[in-house]
């Protein structure tokens, strides 16, 4: 397809469909997709674009903090787009139509990116630089580290907002950036398979979320000792640095 047809589409005035028949499917959004693939690659395109502009605005926080202290506060940084069985899954459960602008308006992680950090404060000084900057506009923000979910969860979620400068046009997009520990990311994934773990004895299964619970205190507590010794290391390595 030529890139300037792709240009052209404007999704606010696309409809997959004005309304939620009660009985729809993902099967049937699939179906709708399908006929007007050209729209849906478009859409994914953009958030793509989008995202990419957010883990390079991390990349360069990254480069630039590790050229001032010698020490990289980014470990890794994990970059997906939803699938459209997932995105119509959200849809149907959110009991929105199926139109594109539902899903510009009501899915706030059709981009997603994970910022995988070894310390908590290098989370919160992520973040305060990435909001810090003029094209960024916050969202949504929800700190799962000063208030974990009752079952443990934790981390720093905020979706932004971010230009991409298309051939004639700036277009705002959203994108959910999840900012964790490796220790956090460590016990969400694990968590992540329990949660999605059908047919489990529910003795068995409320053992494991009580167990689960322990590990997230364990795990917090482990973050917070650990940056304490960094952070001795780091004070006694200036401390010297000013004797020589
Ligand atoms: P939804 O995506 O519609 O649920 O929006 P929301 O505003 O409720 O999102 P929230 O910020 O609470 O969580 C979004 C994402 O964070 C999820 O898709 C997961 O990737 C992650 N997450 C949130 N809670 C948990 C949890 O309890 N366990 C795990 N493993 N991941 C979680
Ligand atoms: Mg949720």
């Amino acid at each position: 397809m030529e890139k300037n047809q792709l240009m052209r589409i404007n999704f606010s005035e696309i409809s997959l469909k004005e309304t939620l028949p009660d009985n729809l499917t993902v099967n049937d959004l699939l179906e709708i997709v399908q006929k007007d693939m050209s729209a849906w690659k478009e859409l994914n395109a953009y958030y793509r674009c989008a995202m990419m502009e957010i883990e390079t605005k991390f990349k360069v926080l990254n480069e630039q903090f590790s050229l001032r202290y010698d020490r990289n506060p980014i470990e890794t940084i994990k970059a997906r787009i939803k699938s459209p069985e997932s995105i119509a899954e959200k849809l149907i459960k959110k009991k929105l139509p199926i139109t594109y602008e539902a899903i510009t308006e009501n899915i706030n992680d059709f981009a997603g990116l994970r910022i995988i950090c070894s310390f908590p404060e290098d989370i919160y000084m992520l973040a305060d630089c990435l909001l810090q900057q003029d094209d960024i506009t916050l969202i949504k923000r929800k700190d799962y580290i000063k208030n974990p979910k009752p079952n443990g969860y934790r981390g720093l979620h905020l979706v932004v907002e971010v230009p991409i400068f298309l051939q004639n046009e700036k277009k705002p997009m959203k994108v959910e950036v999840q900012l964790r520990t490796i220790a956090m990311d460590f016990w969400a994934s694990l968590e992540h398979k329990l949660r999605y773990k059908k047919n489990l004895n529910p003795t068995l299964s409320a053992e494991l979320e009580e167990e689960l619970k322990a590990c997230s205190d364990e795990a917090a507590e482990l973050d917070i000792r650990m940056q304490s010794i960094r952070k001795r290391i780091e004070a006694e390595a200036e401390g010297s640095e000013i004797l020589v």
